[in-house]
């Protein structure tokens, strides 16, 4: 038997609602939450966490709950495709997945995207849960409700929104995570700790916790950034406003992801030098205090996350930028800071100072 220790709920314009859970051990809990809502269960999951499967397999089954079906898969960004969805849909409709049954996703971004997807469209949509394995799924992915596939022209260019009824957050199952997968989680926890200023902010700054392992400081820090995010997406479930501020450090880690090929740096190290560079247009643009800089430079040196920036020039990177979905509608638009807490959407942040931005870091992260 386990218990849950924190709850949220998330609730759309469309009145779905979904619910939140951190647990402390095991997966009693969400046997039963699914037997109590009744239905039978759907599970897709990644290969590289068979044993969480096997764990759920073993609760649904003590709580009564009929597994139609189970669809492992060996993932990688390159599985969140449409082929792969064809064959989702496949296997669905063999096993005879109706409109009452719940379609489980356990994995991380990349399954939780896949799954979710593939519930939000098969038969005009299948409710589902989500069961987050990584440090970046739990904090982000899996929140929210945005589902998505890849095209070759571009990532998450075929999607919906579509809440899960559950997300089942198990600190626990980061035990197995390689280090390269807890760096790529952490760019998330940087920028919801600059964009929170709160006990999240607070706690950190006394000092990062080391990656790796987990305990009740980790477990903490992963349920206030869920949490974060969840107060965010509540008050803006379709990313016409507030939701913007998650873009904090993105504008320019999707530009030197894409720029460097995907892969090549992690998300985490990518969102840690994207935030590094809109902390410098902060300090510039809204007076922000250099000192913040240097709190979050400890803690990415804490956590080995290489920021070693590349040297960009300005003029191959404007029209990268300028590639996002979000700049072709808008403009250019940064999310900056004034204070921690304070975070603003900036669009008259000169070219020359974004440039200036970019040598400094450089050149800083050289010497
Ligand atoms: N929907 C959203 O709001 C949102 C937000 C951020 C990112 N994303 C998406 O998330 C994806 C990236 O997610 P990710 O970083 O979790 O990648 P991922 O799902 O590819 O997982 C990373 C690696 O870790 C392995 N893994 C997963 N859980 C494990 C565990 N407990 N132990 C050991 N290995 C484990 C996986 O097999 C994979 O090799 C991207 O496609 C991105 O677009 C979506
Ligand atoms: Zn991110």
């Amino acid at each position: 038997m386990n218990k849950v220790s924190a709850v949220y709920t998330l609730e759309s314009a469309r009145s779905d609602r979904g619910e939140v859970w951190v647990a402390d051990s095991g997966w009693d809990a969400l046997g039963a939450w699914v037997a109590e809502h009744d239905g039978v269960v759907w599970m897709i999951y990644d290969r590289s966490v068979e044993g969480v499967a096997e764990h759920i397999d073993h609760a649904l089954a003590g709580r009564g709950v009929r597994v139609l079906g189970r669809h492992p898969m060996q993932v990688s960004e390159s599985v969140k495709c449409l082929e792969s969805l064809s064959g989702l849909y496949t296997a669905m409709a063999q096993t005879q997945v109706t409109r009452d049954a719940w379609v489980l996703a356990v994995g991380g971004g990349v399954l939780t995207d896949l799954g979710g997807y593939a519930a939000a469209s098969y038969l005009r949509g299948v409710r589902w849960i989500a069961v987050p394995t990584t440090l970046l799924a739990q904090v982000d992915a899996a929140i929210g409700g945005k589902v998505a596939v890849n095209l070759a022209e571009g990532k998450n260019l075929v999607g919906a929104f579509h809440l899960p009824r559950l997300v089942y957050i198990s600190p626990d199952v980061l035990a197995t995570l390689p280090l390269r997968e807890w760096r790529t989680g952490l760019g998330e926890i940087v920028k919801s700790a600059l964009i929170e200023g709160g006990p999240l902010w607070q706690r950190l700054s006394q000092g990062a916790p080391p990656i790796g392992t987990m305990n009740d400081e980790w477990r903490w820090i992963i349920a206030r950034t869920a949490e974060i995010k969840i107060d965010i997406v509540n008050r803006d479930l379709e990313e016409r406003g507030e939701r913007m501020f998650l873009n904090f450090g993105h504008t320019l880690a999707h530009a030197i992801e894409q720029m460097a090929g995907y892969g090549h740096f992690s998300h985490g190290q990518a969102v840690a030098m994207g935030s590094r560079l809109a902390l410098y247009l902060s300090e510039q643009m809204l007076g922000l205090d250099p000192g913040v800089r240097l709190t979050v430079d400890s803690w990415l040196r804490r956590w080995e996350l290489d920021i070693a920036l590349p040297e960009l020039r300005y003029d191959a990177l404007e029209p990268v930028l300028l590639r996002d979905k979000k700049a072709r509608q808008f403009g250019l638009q940064w999310v900056l800071l004034k204070e921690p807490g304070q975070p603003r959407v900036v669009r008259d942040v000169p070219a020359g100072m974004v440039a200036e931005g970019l040598r400094r870091l450089a050149r800083e992260h050289k010497a």
